[in-house]
């Protein structure tokens, strides 16, 4: 269990999105906020409303995210938001993999190596890494974000096992939808009508329960879960079910 309060944050994505409400929620929570995003403007106009200190970085460059952690210093809590999309039918979705890869997946690892042996020592600290529902479950025209989205979850689950025992947490927070800029800088909209788009805050809420009360992973909505068991239970059953969600 870890208290916001007094604690000091390092929140990746920052500047916008999700990213941009968990900074707000840990602000409001009495925690101590280092900021990370690639645009200045929109970076310090959050630093400016949570008192934070911001540091802008473009983590899907090569040692970016072990400069980030240097920078920012020994943290209490870490939440790698930054991330971005890719859409489209398998194959016509090529351009930019590399960087994609670098940032969901890579710069997570890494940004986590850099700020885990402090929080080792010292016995306490959380980290939350944004996962999505699309590396969850089976999204078509997300093939490749999907995988991104699956090895960052299963990164955070595997690690959670040799953490046990040591007063450091870690988390997956998995969302569905959420009504942010994401869809227009991938270039492709949302287009479902289920499940419908969360807001940003309610995924926040999400990450600080997360926090506070050590929890192994989140899924936003909560009935999705539900989607995990029928695929886990019956694949075949899914199989047919999910064209509908298509
Ligand atoms: N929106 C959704 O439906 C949804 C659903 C499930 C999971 N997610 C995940 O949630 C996370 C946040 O997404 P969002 O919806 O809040 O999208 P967003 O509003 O587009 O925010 C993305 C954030 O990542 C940062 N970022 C992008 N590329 C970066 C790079 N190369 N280096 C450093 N920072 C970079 C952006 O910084 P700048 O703005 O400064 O460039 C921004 O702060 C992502 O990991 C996304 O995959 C989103």
């Amino acid at each position: 269990m870890t208290r916001l309060d007094g604690a000091r944050v390092l929140v990746t994505g920052a500047s916008s999105g999700i990213g941009r409400a968990v900074a707000l929620r840990c602000a409001a929570a009495g925690a101590e906020l280092v900021l990370s995003g690639r645009d200045e403007t929109r970076l310090v106009e959050v630093a400016t409303a949570t008192g934070g200190t911001a540091v802008t970085a473009d983590l899907s460059r090569p040692g970016a995210a072990a400069e980030l952690a240097g920078l920012a210093g020994p943290v209490d809590v870490l939440v790698c938001c930054a991330g971005a999309g890719l859409a489209g039918p398998f194959g016509s979705d090529g351009a930019g993999l590399d960087a994609l890869v670098r940032l969901n997946f890579t710069a997570t690892v890494e940004l986590v190596r850099s700020v885990l042996g402090t929080m080792r020592s010292s016995g306490r600290g959380h980290v939350v890494v944004v996962s999505s529902v699309a590396g969850r479950l089976p999204v078509r025209d997300e093939v490749v974000y999907g995988a991104t989205k699956a090895a960052v979850d299963h990164f955070a689950a595997a690690l959670r096992t040799e953490l046990r025992g040591s007063g450091v947490g870690i988390s997956a927070v998995a969302p569905a939808g959420v009504d942010t800029p994401f869809f227009d800088r991938r270039g492709t909209p949302y287009r479902r009508t289920r499940p419908r788009l969360l807001r940003p805050e309610k995924v926040a809420d999400a990450v600080v329960a997360a926090i506070e009360r050590d929890l192994p992973e989140v899924v936003v909505p909560r009935w999705l879960r539900l989607a995990y068991v029928i695929r886990a239970l019956l694949p075949r059953l899914y199989d047919r079910l999910s064209h509908r969600l298509d």
